[in-house]
């Protein structure tokens, strides 16, 4: 039977660069969506698939996403003084009891793939997930419980996947796959232009891996852009094990892009409890009044 996945891995020592100047001082990982930074929808995703360990592999300006995982005793103090329960309970509820949070250092961010192989010191020899808070999944259940869902059928390594517009593989890692058995990878390509690409389903930021990765990152040198794949290393793992695709049911939000940040923010503050219904009347006038109606 394959084993439960309790670890994730969080790589948050990217520069982000297309997000400065916003990302200068501040990491992307807490750019907020309404009111909850990018990196909190990913920790509550990654315990609702199972994770107790949360492991975050961090860089410089990164202080933020420890100081916003930790406990704030004079917040507290503050908010109960002042009487303001559901704000109390908001920031007390960020890691539940029973989830422990570690952080690893990335001394440099030499690529993904070495980012997650900082990791192995706190992964053992399980299997894992890895989330990549930038690319925020809206989906019921979340991205991660699917994953484990399907990983629970087959065990090996999922990836997730979604096809996307064939002259943009060149953003992505992509794939092959062999849809007679049980979509495994049999190809696996980081950021190959249209013209070579194998087909245009793109590797998105949610992987199941096997711990056997880390042997294989261990060896991978620089790839794409001079970086440390982690999409190599899976080329690499795919030789000896099995990788499987799995295309998520849920609405993908590249957050470290600049558009995809907007379309994010615009559509979780529609569904938000709190800001949704006026929000909606706001964005109905807006959308009138671009169409040159009466507003
Ligand atoms: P990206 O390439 O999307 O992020 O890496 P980036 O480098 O931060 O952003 P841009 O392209 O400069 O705007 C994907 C993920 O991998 C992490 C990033 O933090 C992001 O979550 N990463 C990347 C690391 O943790 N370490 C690295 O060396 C590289």
């Amino acid at each position: 039977m394959a084993k439960a996945v309790r670890s994730v891995v969080f790589p948050v020592a990217g520069r982000g660069t297309r997000f400065l100047p916003a990302t200068k001082a501040s990491p992307k990982e807490m750019l907020p969506i309404v009111d909850k930074p990018l990196i909190q929808y990913a920790v509550e995703e990654a315990i609702e698939a199972g994770a107790t360990r949360l492991v975050f592999v961090t860089g410089s300006s990164k202080r933020a996403i420890e100081d916003h995982f930790d406990t704030d005793a004079e917040l507290e103090r503050a908010l109960t003084d002042s009487g303001k329960d559901e704000l109390l309970r908001s920031i007390q509820g960020i890691v539940p009891n029973g989830v422990t949070c570690i952080y690893i250092r990335q001394g440099e961010p030499l690529g993904l793939g070495h980012a997650v192989l900082c990791a192995k010191p706190a992964i053992g020899d399980e299997p894992f997930f890895v989330h990549l808070a930038d690319d925020l999944i809206a989906g019921q259940p979340g991205c991660l419980k699917q994953m484990a869902d399907e990983y629970a059928q087959h065990g090996g390594s999922v990836i997730a996947v979604e096809t996307v517009p064939p002259e943009t593989t060149s953003s992505y890692g992509i794939v092959a796959i062999d849809t007679n058995d049980r979509n495994r990878i049999t190809h696996i390509v980081e950021k190959p232009a249209p013209d070579v690409a194998p087909s245009n389903s793109a590797v998105v930021g949610r992987y199941l891996l096997a711990p056997e990765i880390f042997a294989k990152l261990e060896r991978t040198g620089k790839g794409a852009g001079g970086e440390i794949q982690l999409t190599d290393g899976i080329a690499d793992l795919m030789d000896d094990a099995a990788v499987y695709a799995y295309s998520f049911d849920g609405v993908r939000y590249d957050c470290g892009s600049k558009l995809g940040y907007l379309q994010a923010t615009l559509a979780y503050g529609l569904a938000h409890p709190e800001t949704g219904e006026k929000f909606r009347a706001h964005v109905m006038s807006l959308a009138a009044e671009l169409q040159g109606g009466p507003g």
